[in-house]
């Protein structure tokens, strides 16, 4: 092969190669806007997720939060409230799980507040259990870790996935 025709085909190739990255490009281009609209838009994503603002909780108080459209409790509890939990036997608990494993910091609370029998929302009320629940649809029982004692209901309030963004933010979803 002559210098000119191995000029030729290294142009050649060239060629190819670039015109086969520029179509690479051009297919990612035009490909970018349908795959970014499969992404959740920024309104999704904020729905997917709730930041609440501990600071103005007080202890023995709870909040509401509206999360992925379930109302979500984040409720500040009491030393008492903590040590009466704590202190529940196994076998007073139908859905046995200890506090421990459903908060990441002993006085806060944090649970989707919808009864796991037929979808009531429990109140808080003391007069089956101290510190507790009770969804008066058709008489369920929690505590104050939202793990039910006593009713049809078969569980325990879900703990959603949150953390602690700070010491006084939490970000639920
Ligand atoms: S829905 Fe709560 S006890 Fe039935």
């Amino acid at each position: 092969m002559s210098a000119a025709s191995h000029d030729d085909v290294s142009r050649r190739d060239f060629l190819y190669v670039f015109s086969g990255a520029a179509a690479g490009v051009g297919v990612a281009v035009t490909a970018w806007p349908f795959i970014d609209q499969m992404n959740p838009s920024a309104a999704v994503q904020a729905l997917a997720a709730t930041e609440v603002d501990l600071t103005p909780i007080q202890d023995g108080q709870q909040i509401t939060v509206m999360w992925q459209g379930k109302p979500t409790w984040v409720r500040k509890r009491t030393q008492a409230e903590i040590d009466e939990v704590r202190a529940m036997p196994d076998s007073e608990l139908k859905d046995p799980e200890a506090d421990q494993d459903r908060v990441k910091k002993p006085e806060w609370l944090v649970v989707i507040g919808i009864c796991t029998h037929l979808g009531c929302i429990p109140n808080r009320d003391n007069s089956k259990q101290p510190g507790g629940y009770l969804c008066a649809c058709h008489g369920s029982v929690y505590d104050a870790s939202g793990r039910i004692l006593h009713g049809p209901a078969p569980a325990n309030l879900p703990v959603p996935p949150y953390q602690f963004v700070s010491d006084t933010l939490i970000r639920i979803g």
